[in-house]
């Protein structure tokens, strides 16, 4: 074995003794209370028929877009796509970016310069953290939805200021207190960012209301999640746009997403002017989840009233019991080990849908009960 391949084997080893070594598993069956696809479009034959439509109504069918979007891989559809993405979020404008991990990455290694500051809620999704690492700004992290750690990092901050919070948390569930931030965030001139990754589609269109809309600097909204197929939306001013067009690196350099792509993108928002339906049944499965779970003091339920409902466990190895456990009664859950969560916050994170049926909500919760009260 060569040096490389030493140390390659040896981290490996080290990931594996923390007992958060990863592998890949095959699709297994169980019922559903960890996917992303909140609403159900991702598995939508009505939505699958319309983008199947909506493909064979384009005149020219490339299976590849041939090349970046500055190059060959741009078209007409995708930029009208944007302006009509832009105004249901009543944006001025907005720029597609292949996945949500690339718009962060280009957005916040591009937009703050050296001398300027990026200020992130510590719980931050891993695709900000990384654009921040490649841009050369200060940064500084506040405690979680903490106003008054925040307004101490706003204190040291120098040059221009980003502060960077997500609506809806992916770890755990709960909300940001928008306008008390955005409040603070303009007491001290900064510019305020919000990842939608996890609101738009459970809560229609996003948490970023009419009074807070002009005074958000830009959003992210991606379509992985409840929109059920894949990318990601960068919204804000002209400005905003022509600039990431021309210093977003991972907007620049990687080849176009083909048309089938994009058609997607247009028909799952289609999909979400109608899906009040689809949003009350999941509004009454998250409710109907909060009432039955019975936590204690021991393994308490983060507070949240999104789709994202977390038990903590408070170590990796209760919190893969209690996922083990779940998994061999038919319910596909996973835990959340830490260092992806901090050390003594390990928890089982389950994701509620509008599909998923009461009976099963019930049998899931008796299992948490039994376990988490023995
Ligand atoms: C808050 C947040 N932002 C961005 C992303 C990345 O989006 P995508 O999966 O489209 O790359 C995720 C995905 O987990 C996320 O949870």
């Amino acid at each position: 074995m060569s040096a490389i391949e030493k140390s390659i084997e040896s981290k490996l080893e080290e990931r594996e003794n923390s007992g958060n070594y990863r592998i890949l598993k095959p699709e297994n069956g169980l019922i559903d209370f960890c996917s992303n696809d909140y609403l159900g479009f991702a598995q939508s034959s009505i939505l699958k028929a319309s983008i199947d439509g909506e493909i064979n109504s384009i005149s020219i069918i490339l299976n590849g877009s041939t090349g970046s979007r500055l190059l060959t891989g741009n078209s007409a559809y995708i930029e009208e796509l944007e302006k009509q993405i832009a105004a249901i979020h009543h944006c001025e404008a907005g720029l597609i970016f292949n996945s949500g991990y690339d718009a962060n990455l280009g957005l916040f290694s591009s937009l703050p310069q050296r001398g300027d500051t990026i200020i992130t809620d510590e719980l931050i999704h891993a695709s900000i953290i990384d654009g921040g690492r490649l841009s050369y700004a200060n940064k500084y992290t506040f405690k979680h939805n903490d106003l008054n750690s925040l307004e101490d990092k706003l204190k040291q901050a120098r040059g221009n200021c980003y502060v960077v919070v997500e609506s809806i948390y992916s770890m755990d569930g709960d909300a940001s207190p928008l306008a008390d931030i955005l409040n603070i965030t303009e007491k001290y001139k900064a510019a305020l960012i919000v990842d939608e990754a996890h609101a738009v589609g459970v809560y229609k269109y996003g948490l970023i209301d009419q009074t807070l809309n002009n005074r958000i600097f830009a959003r992210i909204v991606t379509f992985g999640k409840a929109m059920g197929c894949h990318g990601a939306i960068v919204l804000g001013s002209d400005l905003l746009r022509n600039y990431l067009i021309n210093f977003a690196r991972s907007f620049i350099y990687t080849t176009a997403p083909p048309m089938h792509h994009f058609a997607s993108i247009k028909m799952a928002y289609k999909h979400l002017a109608d899906a009040d339906k689809e949003i009350l049944a999941l509004r009454n499965k998250i409710s109907l989840f909060k009432r039955k779970v019975v936590s204690n003091s021991e393994h308490p339920l983060i507070s949240s009233d999104s789709a994202i409902q977390c038990i903590v466990l408070k170590s990796n190895g209760k919190a893969k019991a209690l996922a083990l456990n779940l998994q061999s009664s038919g319910f596909d859950v996973r835990p959340i080990l830490s260092p992806t969560v901090p050390t003594g916050s390990e928890r089982v994170r389950i994701c509620l849908h509008s599909f998923n049926t009461e009976n099963d909500i019930i049998l899931l919760t008796e299992n948490i009960n039994k376990f988490i009260n023995a």
